[in-house]
């Protein structure tokens, strides 16, 4: 059940809010609740300071100069807003965007199709830009240095290369696996940028944006309770304005103060430093089984039942810049913070508890 699409109240202000284009029109919280809360300008697109300013004198350059854009790479964890600067980028340059992503692409005719489709200026965004196939980034190659495609027709002996033009466009990558990409792609970005964790503050500032779309009030130290728990990560900050609204409206009256955002975080097993009960298994095995670490992450993998990409990608790089956890030649490691954290009164204790 959704409490958002069942008050009738809410309907009706969310419609009043699309009239006075406060909202996109196609917005449904309930289907694609993301896109409804995207920041679709620099001005609204919350933190990541040093690297909007770096992109908007480079887009300021590009228009002076009346060129597209340089190839972009964004990379880092999943839910920093990579896909969602790349909208911002298009709305700041002006043109439309093609989105995509790399398992889409699997054929050739794939990626020859969206990019003879392009029109000149336009921006074309590959999410997961890692899992590009072999033959997809030789095609890219040419394409992004000098906007031309080779295409070969005929068989053995009649095969004949067509060389043809494209118009000239940006493509935005984006990846969690900056260090899977080959070189030769990676090369070819003119620009490449990780995207940071964020602040409480400005996490506070994301959630404070996003109650104020959804119509939810909440009090200053109750965004803050929220951001402290958010992984420095928008999406989650995002998520949990969502269920902990739910929490308010059903046992309160729906206004979100600290109170309510710590009791419900509570319930919702998301500790002070914003681990879910994934993070914490982890932590927890790594200490029990292992002694502190190290131990392998396929060994982990196996113990928890998650998939090597998903500890990899989604638990580890918050773990590691946290603190709770470290990364050595001979495996993983946990740090006396994480013992402290996860209530070991003692180090060796960690074995017996
Ligand atoms: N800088 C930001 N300011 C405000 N909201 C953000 C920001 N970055 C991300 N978000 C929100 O977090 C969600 C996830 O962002 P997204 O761009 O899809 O992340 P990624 O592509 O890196 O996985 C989006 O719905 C967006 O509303
Ligand atoms: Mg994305």
């Amino acid at each position: 059940m959704s409490i958002i699409s069942d008050d009738n109240d809410f309907i009706e202000k969310t419609e009043n809010r699309k009239r006075e284009n406060v909202l996109p029109q196609s917005c449904d919280f309930d289907r694609n609740f993301e896109n409804c809360i995207r920041p679709k300008s620099f001005d609204t697109y919350i933190g990541q300071t040093a690297l909007k300013e770096t992109l908007k004198i480079s887009i300021a350059a590009a228009q002076k100069r009346e060129l597209p854009l340089d190839h972009l790479l964004f990379y880092g964890p999943p839910g920093l807003g990579k896909t969602t600067l790349a909208g911002v980028i298009a709305e700041q340059m002006g043109v439309s965007i093609k989105i995509t992503s790399a398992p889409a692409l699997e054929r050739p005719r794939d990626i020859i199709g969206i990019l003879m489709s392009l029109q000149g200026g336009e921006i074309l965004f590959i999410d997961e830009i890692h899992r590009l196939n072999k033959i997809a980034e030789e095609i890219l190659y040419p394409a992004m240095e000098d906007f031309f495609l080779d295409m070969t027709t005929g068989k053995s002996q009649t095969v004949k290369t067509l060389r043809l033009e494209i118009p000239k466009f940006t493509l935005i990558g984006a990846t969690t696996k900056a260090g899977e990409l080959s070189g030769p792609l990676r090369d070819r970005f003119g620009i490449i940028h990780r995207l940071e964790f964020y602040s409480e503050e400005e996490l506070s500032q994301v959630i404070k944006r996003t109650a104020g779309i959804l119509d939810i009030e909440i009090t200053d130290d109750g965004s803050h309770a929220i951001a402290r728990r958010s992984r420095g990560t928008p999406r989650i900050a995002n998520r949990l304005v969502k269920r902990v609204s739910d929490y308010a409206l059903v046992k309160h009256d729906g206004k979100i103060t600290r109170d309510i955002a710590e009791k419900s975080l509570d319930i919702l097993k998301i500790d002070h430093y914003g681990l879910d009960s994934t993070d914490r298994t982890l932590l927890k095995l790594i200490i029990e089984k292992y002694d502190g670490g190290p131990v392998g992450v396929e060994t982990i993998a196996a113990a928890i039942g998650e998939d090597v990409r998903t500890i990899e990608d989604v638990c580890e790089p918050y773990l590691l810049q946290a603190g709770l956890l470290q990364r050595t030649p001979r495996g993983r490691k946990v740090s006396p913070e994480t013992y402290r954290h996860l209530g070991y009164k003692n180090l060796q204790q960690g074995l017996f508890q």
